[in-house]
Order: C-alpha cells, then sequence, then structure tokens
C-alpha cells in the first residue's frame, strides 16, 4: 500500500505547562467582561490559545541554556555580537539594529524612508507596518496579486506581487516618491500565503530598473521558503536555509519580528546593506528602543534570538511546523468548513462570509465568530477582518477587506496534534449552530490598531 511518510516534530517534550478547563457560563462570563474581543480574555480563561504565533512559541533546550549566559553589559553584550553574526551568516544583511519587537523596527525604518506624501507599496498590508508608514506621512498602496484576495483562487504563490500594479503606481505618482516596495514573506493578512522566488526576481528587476529599495518583512521567512521548496521546482533540492539566504539576497533592508519564525518569546531587528540607513537607524534606535547593542532586549533575549535562528531555518523543523498547521487546515477542510485555501503557514483562516453568509460586514463578522469559538470550548482565536482593518484616514469610514477571517493561529512547537483534533471539533460545532448567531456592535473604539482593544456588545 501506498501512503504519504508522516512528519513527525524533530523534537520530544521535557517540561509542561498545565491547561486549565473552563465551564460554558464561566466562557460567557468572561467573554462578556472582555466586550466580546478575545485579545481582552484573561489568559487563565483560555483553554487552546491560538490568538496568534507571536512570542508564543516553546523555545528549546538549548535556548533555555543561551540564556543562562546573557551577558547583560549595557554596552557591548557578547550576546549582540553573536546575534549580528547570526544575521550575517543566516539571513545575509551586513548591518544589525536590534529592537525589543518588529514594530520597533517598522518605526525606526519607516521614520529613516518616509518623507510627508510618499507612497509604499506593499504584498497587502500589515497592521502595524501600514501604521507606522502613515504616521511617517506616508501612503499604503496594495500591490498584490488578485487572487490574494479572491478566497476561492487555489493559486500557490498569493503572495506575489502584481507587476502591473506596481508599475502602474510608478508612473502615476513617479519613483522619486516611492521610498521602498515593502514585501512580506508569508503574507499574513493573505492567510499565511507565500511569494514565490520567481516573482521576487522579477520585482527585483523591475525596482532596480527605477532605483527603488526593497524592504523585506522577513516575520515568516523560513516558512515562506518553505513552500518555495515544495512548490516551486527549481528549488526542490535547496534547503530551507538556502532558500531563505536567497531571498534576502534579493532585498535591501529588513524588519523581523522575531517572536515569530525564529522562535522565542520577544524581540526584533532592522537589518540593512546600505550603510546610510544604517547610521541614521542606529542613531534613532537609542532614542525609542535603547542602545545600538540592545535595542530593547536583554543579552539573554539576543542570545535566545541567536540559537532560535539557526534551529528556525532547519528543514526538519520547518517541516513539521507547516506540517501542523497543514493538519488542522485538512481536518476542517473534511468537515465542510470553509477556510482560505491554499492552507497557510502559520495558521488556518476560516471564510467567514461564507461561515455566517447571513451577517453584514458592519456588524462584524469575524469578531463575532471569534467570540463564539471561545465561548464554545475555551479555543482562543482572532480577528482579521473589517476591524482590523481600520479605518480610510481621509473619509473616516470603515476599511471593508474583502477578506473577512478568523485566523486560527499555531504557536511554535506548543501544542501536540490531539490539541488540533480538539480545535477542528470545537469549530465544526461553532458551524452546526453558525445560523443562531448574531452579530456585534462597538461600545469603544481606539483611535490607533483599534481591533487590540475595542470593545462590543452584542445585537439582540
Ligand atoms: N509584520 C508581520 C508580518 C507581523 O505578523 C507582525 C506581528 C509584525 C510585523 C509586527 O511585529 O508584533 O513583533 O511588533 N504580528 C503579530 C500577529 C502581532 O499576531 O500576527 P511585532
Amino acid at each position: 500500500m501506498h501512503r504519504e511518510k508522516s512528519w513527525a516534530e524533530p523534537w520530544k517534550i521535557k517540561m509542561v505547562e498545565h491547561l486549565r478547563m473552563t465551564t460554558k457560563e464561566d466562557r460567557i462570563e468572561a467573554i462578556k467582561e472582555a466586550g466580546y474581543n478575545t485579545f481582552l480574555l484573561k489568559s487563565k480563561d483560555v483553554y487552546i490559545d491560538l490568538l496568534t504565533d507571536s512570542g508564543t512559541n516553546a523555545m528549546s533546550d538549548v535556548q533555555w541554556a543561551g540564556m543562562m549566559l546573557g551577558d547583560e553589559a549595557y554596552a557591548g553584550s557578547r550576546n549582540f555580537y553573536h546575534l549580528e553574526s547570526a544575521i550575517q551568516k543566516y539571513y545575509s544583511y551586513k548591518y544589525v539594529v536590534p529592537t525589543h519587537q518588529g514594530r520597533g523596527a517598522e518605526h525606526i525604518l519607516s521614520q529613516t524612508l518616509i518623507q510627508e506624501g510618499d507612497f509604499i507599496p506593499g504584498n497587502m498590508y500589515f497592521t502595524t507596518t501600514r501604521l507606522h508608514q502613515e504616521l511617517a506621512g506616508g501612503t499604503f498602496v496594495d500591490v498584490i496579486v488578485d487572487e490574494a484576495h479572491d478566497t476561492e483562487s487555489e493559486f500557490p504563490f498569493k503572495g506575489n506581487v502584481d507587476m502591473n500594479k506596481l508599475e502602474d503606481l510608478i508612473k502615476r505618482v513617479g519613483p522619486d516618491k516611492i521610498p521602498y516596495v515593502c514585501i512580506a514573506t508569508s503574507v499574513n493578512m493573505a492567510g499565511g500565503q507565500p511569494i514565490s522566488m520567481a516573482n521576487l526576481k522579477e520585482l527585483r528587476e523591475l525596482t532596480n530598473k527605477y532605483g527603488i529599495p526593497i524592504v523585506h518583512d522577513m516575520t515568516r521567512v523560513a516558512e515562506n521558503a518553505w513552500f518555495i521548496k515544495v512548490r516551486e521546482k527549481e528549488y526542490e533540492n535547496h534547503t530551507v536555509a538556502q532558500i531563505v539566504y536567497e531571498i534576502c539576497t534579493l532585498t535591501d533592508h529588513a524588519t523581523m519580528s522575531a517572536k515569530k519564525d525564529p522562535i522565542v518569546n520577544i524581540g526584533g531587528f532592522l537589518a540593512t546593506n546600505d550603510e546610510e540607513v544604517y547610521k541614521k537607524s542606529q542613531n534613532m534606535v537609542v532614542i525609542y528602543e535603547g542602545l545600538h547593542t540592545y535595542g530593547g532586549m536583554a543579552g539573554r533575549d539576543m542570545e535566545a534570538l541567536s540559537i532560535g535562528i539557526e534551529e528556525s531555518v532547519q528543514d526538519a523543523h520547518i517541516r513539521a511546523r507547516v506540517g501542523q498547521t497543514t493538519y488542522l487546515g485538512e481536518k476542517l477542510i473534511d468537515y465542510g468548513i470553509p477556510i482560505i485555501r491554499p492552507i497557510g503557514s502559520h495558521g488556518v483562516f476560516l471564510d467567514v462570509k461564507k461561515f455566517l453568509p447571513h451577517l453584514s460586514q458592519d456588524v462584524f463578522p469575524a469578531q463575532t465568530l471569534a467570540a463564539e469559538i471561545y465561548i464554545q470550548n475555551g479555543v482562543r482565536t482572532m480577528e482579521r477582518g473589517i476591524v482590523s482593518a481600520g479605518r480610510n484616514k481621509e473619509t473616516g469610514d470603515h476599511n471593508r477587506p474583502n477578506l473577512e477571517l478568523v485566523r486560527i493561529t499555531i504557536p511554535r512547537r506548543v501544542y501536540t496534534q490531539a490539541h488540533m483534533d480538539v480545535v477542528a471539533e470545537c469549530i465544526d460545532d461553532v458551524f452546526e449552530r453558525r445560523e443562531k448567531i448574531k452579530g456585534l456592535k462597538f461600545t469603544y473604539e481606539p483611535e490607533h490598531l483599534r481591533f487590540f482593544q475595542a470593545r462590543f456588545k452584542t445585537i439582540d
């Protein structure tokens, strides 16, 4: 009999953290108190926490051992030099500025490169990235391929840039108004969808023609590299580490939220090949983050991160990582639950317009569904739809994204396959009673990144 070879995690469990089960009554009370926003729940009230893969990873024994080697000198910590050399070795960038997390790097790079009135094309927006571009006076322009906004499309590289959209923008506003193109690998808001190496090479050629640099949001670069390995014929015999390196060499600057790919709980950095950008960023980091040899991280955090970078580009790790996400996604497909396909790298995304077709976007269907999933069995997920999309800064209206999603995000090396079974059953139970689900309305709407702190009440 022919059968697919199973993937198994390339590690075993040495320490466990107990989970707390709650009753349905407890959960109804807890979500009400949290204003129907899963970001406002207390962790103690959550059973399986799939809110995010950010900072929620389990470090290896080697990383924990590295924590004991923290050199907590204010200046010139040895761990910084280890981090710098890991970034140069695995990611190719020459210069490194550490930051407390990804948005710290986005802030500094945006302030350094963007002038009032500039346009920043990108392969779909990310919440914090776009906000920092706007705060610096720029306007984000989406140049991702149309397939990325189409939940039906099975296109294997939904993270690709549409070169026509990009070139149209360049011709319309002029290359001088475009300080850089911002490219995310494994596009979060599109459902963890990859960009292909062929597309990146094409992008490099086009941007070279106009003298426009590329900023790489490399938060999930290794996950993207895995998809290139298994979907792009030319790369099937490359290692993930080789592909990651090549992706980075096609770009000029990078921002990293180390809380994802590199398997740590806190940290980030900005990296660049441009000495002038490096110097300006180094000067800014001391204002907002900390000295340029720690940037908001403890020495021990930088050590764990240096080791995590190396662990994160191993084929066996990424295969199991993406394998677990695929496992959950396929289970949901078997139950007939509408999800974004192809299944992404860091999470499974429910297609809420199909899950709750009777709810209009004005009553925040994805926000509602995330609350219902929590009530069902204590599984915490997050909204990625109209609430996350915020308001148009000119008109003040809601931005209305085509994608109205609930993200079921999987932390690295934390949950087992049995947990994934329980999650799939929980979603299926909510699916069974979907017609009875009603929407929400705002009771409090913060000005920036509203999804984090907004509060809602149910519509009767
Ligand atoms: N870029 C991407 C693609 C991200 O997913 C994130 C964070 C950031 C930048 C910002 O990094 O959180 O370290 O400041 N994403 C988290 C998430 C919050 O849940 O997807 P940060």
